[in-house]
């Protein structure tokens, strides 16, 4: 049950990558303050006005397919490329919803443990910052028995925010609001879902998902991260002795 070492170093990934954007911010604050004679501080991150690339997922919280595709494909190409992207999570997925005498009442494919899950995690994206949101997400289904993951990634990622008040939006009646809002989001689908996990970039749904990667670089009309170069051209070098 112990949280990967990639997890564990992500915080101070996250600082540095943080770092590096207000250094952006305090060159950019300043135009024209840099004299010809000086030697000025490059931008380690160049700015641009493209727009980014919107990732959306719908999946849902107990189907090993998405859990798969959350943390092994989304997450790294979020970890390479985070800057050009717009992630967005649903969970929902193939549930179904029913107007019970005025009330919305959920059925999950893996159960009611599912449609908890589902909620626990749409309030976790309602109510965290998108990036510490994601985080936690991908915490708690990287690991099994979700439910008890909740403590330990909170207190990873967003210490300050208890378990019990996500607890109590998930059974709560903004837990359903929010599993309303994602049902709603997931019928809206043109095309409509086949399976889960789900996932359209820029709307359009992404037929193989081990492509993210490459045609979110493709996707993307701002000068690309070093990380889109196709690895083709390093194919024919070799290191001589
Ligand atoms: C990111 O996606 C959400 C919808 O999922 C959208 O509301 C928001 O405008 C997008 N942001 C950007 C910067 O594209
Ligand atoms: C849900 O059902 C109640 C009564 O059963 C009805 O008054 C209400 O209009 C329904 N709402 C929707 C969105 O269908
Ligand atoms: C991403 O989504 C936002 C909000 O819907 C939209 O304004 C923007 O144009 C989208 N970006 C791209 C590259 O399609």
């Amino acid at each position: 049950m112990a949280l990967s070492p990639l997890l564990l170093l992500l915080p101070l990934l996250l600082q540095l990558a943080d770092s590096a954007a207000a250094r952006v911010l305090l060159v950019d604050q300043t135009p024209g303050s840099c004299k010809m004679s000086e030697l000025c501080l490059q931008s380690p991150v160049k700015k641009s006005d493209a727009l980014l690339v919107n990732v959306t997922l719908y999946y849902e919280a107990l189907c090993n397919g998405c859990r798969y595709f959350l943390v092994r494909e989304l997450f790294p190409t979020w970890l390479f490329v985070q800057e050009i992207l717009n992630v967005t999570l649903v969970p929902y997925g193939n549930a179904q919803e029913r107007n019970v005498s005025g009330k919305w009442e959920f059925e999950c494919q893996h159960g009611e443990q599912e449609c908890r899950l589902n909620k626990v995690e749409a309030c976790l994206l309602d109510k965290l910052e998108a990036e510490v949101a994601f985080l936690t997400v991908v915490c708690m289904e990287e690991l099994d028995d979700m439910e008890k993951n909740l403590r330990p990634c909170l207190e990873l990622y967003s210490p300050e925010v208890s378990p019990d008040a996500i607890m109590e939006c998930a059974t709560g009646e903004r837990g359903t609001e929010l599993m309303h809002a994602n049902a709603q989001r997931t019928d809206a689908l043109q095309p409509p879902h086949k399976y889960v996990p789900w996932v359209t970039v820029n709307g359009k749904v992404l037929e193989d998902p081990s492509q993210l990667l490459a045609v979110v670089c493709q996707l993307y009309e701002g000068e690309k991260p070093d990380v889109c170069r196709p690895l083709a051209r390093l194919r024919r070098k070799v290191c001589f002795k």
